[in-house]
């Protein structure tokens, strides 16, 4: 890798100290800075850029910003600029960097960015042959793997502004053997404060890119302020940029892609993987999902029945750790006198969630909570617990009605409860029957949502090879009634993809051939409602008794206590 000398374009000597910048710019940039530093959402972005638009070029001028002009020299350095190289500029803004690279000779240039104002500019420069107006903290389902020959991106990593995971998706679009360019601010970068460097040295570690050359500190301001600095950092997208999928997920494509029935059914479970936790994460801020409202609300009401002697908590899919700080708090207020030390278990298949869930923990309760974090299946890792104190397990969520048949959320409350002693309790999630029309606005809560559901169509296509046309599918949720088993009802939501137009696919990992007819479904997951007079029964079936039951205002949802069946009472 190599590293490269200050800019020779801006040396030292031309940096024109002594003609500061007209104050009148000097003050509405400073105020646009502080507008976006403080950006939550991507309408503030929207609305910031909206603005910013009118005399964004003039304003760069004013403080004589040159990232784009180094980021584009850097970039052709490494890639064949030859005129038909695909070439995505992410966060394009007004284009300042589409001129540039034109200026090299690509011809190729796709402009992406979230702000229509910001496109809008970069159009009337005439350099691009393509515009889109998309969000940088999403699947760009719109591009295809290896698409681009390289991929730049000047400005876009700052504080309110694009995510660093969205790095990950740049790697997908981008081809193996191309480049991937990106500026920072050097103290931005080194705190890790938006998680970039982090991300940067997971995508190395996990062989799906390495250094090319980083530059040294560039004056980020010249005009403005000369001390502070930036970077340009490209990297070589690698051939082993995705992982070997597992043969499990392999298994149950091609079962379900092969299968005769009219629904081709997937279990919910294959939906997960990072890109899926971060999408479930604003699918349950739509106002329609009303389980994770409900849910928190029965914490918040009961938190200290619920909250027992033990001083084991374990989490089963820990995902978030909104819920278990509430308790663990609680628990620390209930046992302020007591020395035994308190330990909080996350467990999850997701190295990612574990890992995640134990910085937040570390961070808010500090050495007050001990953490043992481990990642497996429930399976793998329950027996693994020592036996000699008492615990209390937590499932949360919708988690158990997310199990294919009653059946087997039987096998699986019967598994967990193998791993429980006669003094440990189980804490479980359970969603109820209600209203269809709840349910219904509840599953087909919008954009996040059905990107959420989508994500299991993505993996297959990013994992092992298909091209589905992903704009094909359309959401549509069903309320079912199915057989009861042994005198339980069993009603779910099924949430199922729907193909509008048909399809002929390859699946390369598995080399299967698939063809999808219009209107045929594809179901990624299911949602029992369980109705409140069934759940002692099904515990029972488990070896588990019902001892407490919380539910929220509206009847919404269930929070129960179980315990063995040969536990004292
Ligand atoms: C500071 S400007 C840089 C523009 C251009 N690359 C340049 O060098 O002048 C940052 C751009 O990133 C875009 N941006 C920020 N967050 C984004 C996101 N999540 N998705 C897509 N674009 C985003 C903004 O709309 C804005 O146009």
């Amino acid at each position: 890798m190599q590293r490269t000398k200050p800019h020779a374009q801006e040396p030292e000597s031309s940096v024109k100290k002594d003609t500061p910048i007209h104050s009148e710019v000097d003050q509405r940039l400073q105020k646009i800075w502080e507008k976006a530093y403080a950006a939550r959402t991507n309408e503030d972005l929207k609305e910031l850029y909206a603005d910013w638009a009118k005399t964004y070029d003039d304003d760069h001028e004013a403080v004589g910003f040159f990232g784009h002009k180094i980021a584009s020299e850097l970039l052709v350095k490494y890639v064949d600029a030859s005129k038909e190289a695909n070439i995505l500029d992410a966060g394009a803004g007004t284009g300042a960097a589409g001129i540039e690279l034109a200026k090299l000779g690509c011809e190729s240039l796709t402009a992406l960015d979230l702000s229509d104002d910001m496109l809008s500019k970069a159009e009337e420069k005439g350099v691009y042959r393509h515009l889109v107006a998309a969000d940088l903290g999403l699947p760009l389902d719109t591009f295809s793997m290896n698409q681009f020959d390289a991929a730049i991106l000047v400005g876009v990593f700052s504080y309110g502004q694009a995510p660093a995971h969205a790095l990950n998706e740049i790697v997908r679009i981008v081809k193996p053997g191309g480049v991937i360019v990106f500026t920072m601010r050097t103290d931005f970068y080194e705190s890790d404060a938006m998680g970039v460097r982090s991300r940067v040295h997971e995508l190395e570690k996990n062989h799906a890119w390495q250094p090319v050359e980083i530059t040294e500190d560039q004056q980020y301001l010249p005009k403005k302020d000369p001390t502070a600095m930036f970077r340009v950092w490209c990297y070589r997208v690698l051939e082993t940029k995705i992982p070997e999928p597992s043969d499990d997920f392999a298994e149950a494509v091609r079962e379900a892609m092969t299968s005769k029935s009219r629904v081709k059914r997937l279990d919910h479970r294959h939906i997960w993987n990072s890109m899926a936790s971060r999408l479930y994460n604003r699918y349950i801020e739509c106002s329609d999902y009303y389980l994770p409202d409900s849910e928190e609300e029965i914490i918040d009401s009961y938190k200290s029945d619920i909250v027992g002697e033990e001083r084991l908590f374990v989490e089963l899919g820990c995902g978030s750790a909104r819920k278990i700080k509430h308790l663990l708090s609680t628990a620390l207020i209930d046992r302020q006198n007591q020395d035994a030390p308190l330990t909080y278990m996350p467990i999850d298949v997701s190295k990612g969630a574990v890992n995640s869930t134990k910085n937040d923990i570390e961070a808010f309760f500090g050495d007050r909570i001990a953490v043992d974090q481990r990642q497996g299946f429930f399976n793998e890792v329950l027996p693994t617990i020592p036996d000699d104190i008492a615990k209390v397990m937590f499932f949360f969520g919708g988690s158990l009605g997310n199990i294919e048949t009653l059946a087997e959320t039987v096998d699986f409350l019967k598994s967990l409860r193998d791993q429980m002693t006669v003094r440990d309790r189980f804490i479980v999630g359970m969603d109820l029957d209600k209203n269809p029309s709840v349910l219904v606005d509840a599953y087909e809560a919008g954009p996040p949502n059905h990107s959420f559901f989508l994500n299991m169509i993505r993996r297959i296509n990013n994992e092992l090879g298909a091209d589905f046309d992903l704009a094909a599918f359309k959401q549509e949720s069903t309320y079912d009634y199915n057989a009861p088993y042994k005198g339980i009802e069993n009603r779910s939501v099924n949430l199922k993809l729907v193909n509008r137009w048909p399809q002929d696919v390859f699946i390369t990992k598995i080399q299967l051939k698939v063809h999808l007819n219009a209107g045929e479904a594809i179901q990624v997951g299911t949602s029992r409602k369980f109705r409140r007079e069934d759940i002692g029964r099904l515990l029972e079936l488990s070896g588990l008794r019902l001892r407490r039951q919380w539910l929220d205002r509206k009847d919404y949802f269930s929070l129960n206590e179980c315990v063995r069946d040969d536990a004292v009472v």
